[in-house]
């Protein structure tokens, strides 16, 4: 049986005034975030390109929520180095990015932050059970990376399922994060399914009252 924890959900920035960004971290705090998640992407591994390791300093500066950076580039080797001194946050790369991530997830952790690993909606759960027991968080991304406003990909609840018994069966102690199309509709699912935490971006952005729009994801999961 999965182990009971409080649902954790995360504010996505992406979603918010690009011009505005401090707004939205603003925005993300008065809805009831219990962290924050920055979206880094390089136009290379996804083709957009949101922002880089400045808007990560300055946000971890800002914001006394906790915050994790999802990186969504092809080298995530060489921004271990880049996010030197930007804070700590933890900090979560995409599988199909690394050729070597186990030392990426040990470089994490001697710089003294958390590694968390993303999966696309095609990689399927497998790909991470030699890494799960060295791993804080898996995240299973519900739709294709690089664009807040999808729809959540039916699959994902299949895919939670074949990660928390690979968890399971590594004793791993990582936690179950789902990244994409995340709204009050399927959020209680998705709970059920057995994600611990999850991200939220135009279900708050896109919401007609944005300081209410977790609080209405928690009152429908009940956590
Ligand atoms: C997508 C990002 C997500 C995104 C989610 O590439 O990783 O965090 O912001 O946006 P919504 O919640 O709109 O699907």
């Amino acid at each position: 049986m999965p182990q009971q924890r409080r649902l954790q959900l995360a504010g996505s920035i992406l979603a918010g005034d690009v011009l505005n960004l401090l707004e939205a971290i603003r925005v993300c705090e008065r809805a009831g975030a219990d962290l924050l998640q920055l979206d880094v992407s390089d136009g290379h591994f996804v083709p957009t390109i949101s922002f880089g390791e400045a808007v990560v300093r300055r946000t971890c500066e800002v914001t006394k929520l906790p915050v994790e950076v999802h990186l969504m580039v092809s080298r995530p080797e060489d921004w271990l180095t880049r996010m030197e001194g930007c804070g700590q946050f933890r900090m979560i790369f995409h599988r199909e990015a690394s050729r070597r991530a186990m030392g990426l997830v040990q470089g994490i952790v001697r710089k003294g932050m958390k590694p968390g690993i993303a999966i696309n909606p095609e990689t399927p759960a497998v790909a991470l059970e030699p890494l799960l027991p060295y791993l804080d968080n898996v995240c299973i991304m519900g739709i294709a990376p690089g664009f807040a406003g999808q729809k959540l990909l039916d699959y994902t609840y299949t895919k939670i399922a074949d990660v928390r018994a690979l968890i399971e069966k590594t004793r791993s102690p990582a936690t179950i994060t789902v990244d994409g199309g995340v709204k009050a509709d399927n959020a209680r699912r998705l709970v059920e399914a057995g994600a611990d935490n999850l991200v939220v971006s135009s279900g708050i952005f896109a919401h007609p009252n944005p300081d209410e729009s977790l609080r209405e994801i928690r009152r429908v999961v009940g956590s």
